[in-house]
């Protein structure tokens, strides 16, 4: 069997209950179980972050009280080794037999064991090639391409060139994300051959988010310009929202200084990004309004549906 073979026959079951070919990304502090189920009720996709339950048994509370059957609700399991609730996360997982599980940050091997082992399906988050190659080897059921531009750790590769030379080493699910910020995006992913879109920036301003008030106005205030990647908070590069990075007291030209060492899971690093130091990626400026997630979904439906065939300014007669 080639590398997604599974994952390309059980994905379909769940893509046939999507309303749209959309994922709310996972977002660390932002995607909670409101919004997870708001998203599965609007017939989308939605990421859940283990580490947004605060403690193992909350996980387990959550996982008990949403949907997970539905397919819809994915959780996301930080596998890097500064994660020291991997193992416990993954067991809550394995318990209550999440369909579709996303990992992210380490090699996926345990997480694909453990999850095939009730049938269900691993997506694994990749930013290059490499990745990509070590997930498919490992045998997961799709993958999250992480693409330029994008909210969160975000990664250096053009979805043009990036979507299709992993199609040409996966068969399987491909979910493509990186400042999609509206349905022309949507479908933009789909044309490059991915699945599925994932949007994480824009879900951060729906009510149901788990982001406070103020964290949303300065997103909906804020547009391209406004986005800065760095390497300051966790020593990987992700983008943030400049005006959060100032009220903390730094200044644009800080963003270019580095931490020598990758801290995704250390107390300190967590509380400045992404607590204090807001993320957001470069399609912010299409979330115009703090609005339902029924709402946001509506939206990118309606411009799914109604992208023109091109969008040339000039008009020329052939
Ligand atoms: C505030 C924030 C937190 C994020 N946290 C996570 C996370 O915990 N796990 C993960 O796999 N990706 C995380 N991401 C990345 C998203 O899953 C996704 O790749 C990204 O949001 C897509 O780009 P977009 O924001 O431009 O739509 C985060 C993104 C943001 C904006």
């Amino acid at each position: 069997m080639s590398a997604g073979e599974r994952g390309k026959e059980l994905f379909k079951g769940i893509r046939e209950k999507m309303r749209l070919p959309v994922m709310a990304a996972p977002m660390f502090l932002v995607s909670g179980p409101e919004m997870a189920s708001a998203c599965a009720e609007s017939g989308i996709a939605c990421g859940l972050p283990s580490l947004n339950a605060r403690e193992p048994e909350i996980l387990d509370q959550w996982l008990s009280s949403i949907d997970l059957q539905s397919g819809l609700i994915m959780p996301n399991l930080i596998v890097h080794r500064s994660n020291k609730r991997s193992q416990s996360d993954l067991d809550l997982v394995v318990k209550h037999k999440a369909p579709i599980v996303i990992s992210a940050l380490g090699h996926p091997g345990p997480v694909v064991e453990a999850v095939h082992s009730y049938g269900g399906m691993v997506f694994s988050d990749v930013n290059s090639m490499a990745l990509a190659r070590k997930a498919a080897n490992a045998n997961v059921d799709g993958l999250v391409l992480v693409c330029a531009g994008a909210g969160g750790h975000t990664g250096a590769l053009s979805p043009f060139s990036f979507i299709p030379a992993v199609r040409e080493i996966f068969a399987g699910p491909i979910i493509a994300g990186g400042a999609v910020s509206n349905g022309a995006g949507v479908r933009a992913m789909q044309c490059l051959g991915a699945d599925v879109a994932s949007m994480g920036t824009h879900f951060i301003s729906a009510q149901e988010s788990l982001a406070s008030n103020d964290y949303k106005e300065m997103l909906v205030a804020s547009n391209i310009e406004d986005i800065a990647t760095s390497a300051l908070f966790t020593g990987v590069d992700a983008n943030y929202l400049v005006p959060s990075v100032e009220n903390a007291g730094l200044s644009r030209d800080d963003l270019n200084k580095r931490r020598d060492q990758v801290m995704i899971d250390d107390e300190n690093a967590r509380s400045k990004a992404w607590k204090d130091i807001w993320s957001a990626g470069q399609g912010v400026g299409e979330a115009r309004a703090i609005a339902p997630v029924s709402e946001i979904v509506n939206r990118i439906e309606h411009e799914y549906n109604n992208v023109p065939a091109c969008h040339n300014t000039v008009a020329v007669e052939s």
